[in-house]
């Protein structure tokens, strides 16, 4: 029985604001090795990570985040929110919301591919949810071990400028940036909607 892995699942939620002080290798290896771990599809470890701890990698990736917000909140979103909101949300962040000690990027690796061609599109799903379960993993580990974290997807509004940055190996296509760092809130557990609605027993 693993009953404090359901309480690690329940409990955790996203943090947005976080200390700055630094996490040691260590952990943020363990994190890491909590990753790959991940179930994969066909044993194919499909992925890449870059960690970020140089601090003015952060200050440029932080800039990028908040370009990336205010695109996803003007330009993305069927219903734009409306500027009051979004200058409230740019102040935010503009004040260090997604500041975080360590950013890891990560990557599906296409090089890993093994299927014929007029399979590569379920390849590719295949990739991507390998790769996401590797992000859940990092997620729940960080949490368990006391740090917080927020899976960020607006970096793939803008891919190129953040590879500009991470300069990613050849073949390798961000996915998600997660921000990671002791939390410097404590939000709420948020709610969802409730079992019956989301599924039919058969
Ligand atoms: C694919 C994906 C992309 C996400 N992108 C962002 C993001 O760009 N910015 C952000 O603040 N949160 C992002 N999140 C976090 C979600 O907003 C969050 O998980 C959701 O609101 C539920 O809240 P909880 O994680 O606290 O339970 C993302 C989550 C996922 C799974």
């Amino acid at each position: 029985m693993c009953e404090d892995l359901l309480k690690v699942i329940l409990s955790r939620c996203s943090i947005r604001l976080f200390k700055q002080d630094s996490i040691p290798d260590q952990l943020i290896l363990k994190i890491l090795e909590c990753g790959v771990r991940a179930p994969n599809a066909g044993g194919s470890e499909p992925w890449y990570f870059i960690v970020v701890k140089d601090e003015s990698l952060r200050r440029e990736i932080h800039k990028l985040l908040l370009e990336a917000h205010r695109l996803y909140a003007t330009s993305v979103l069927k219903e734009p929110l409306p500027p009051e909101k979004v200058s409230k949300w740019v102040q935010r962040i503009v004040g260090g919301m997604y500041l975080a000690p360590v950013y890891i990027a990560v990557y599906a690796d296409f090089r890993r591919s093994t299927h014929n061609v007029q399979y590569s599109e379920v390849e590719k799903v295949y990739i991507i949810q390998s790769v996401s379960a590797a992000i859940e993993n990092i997620i729940l580990a960080a949490h368990a071990l006391g740090l917080g974290s927020v899976w960020l997807g607006v970096p793939l509004l803008m891919k190129d400028r953040f590879d500009e940055l991470l300069k990613p190996p050849e073949g390798c296509e961000l996915q998600a940036i997660i921000a990671l760092g002791y939390p410097s809130e404590q939000p709420r557990v948020r709610p969802r909607r409730s079992i019956d609605e989301v599924v039919k027993i058969i």
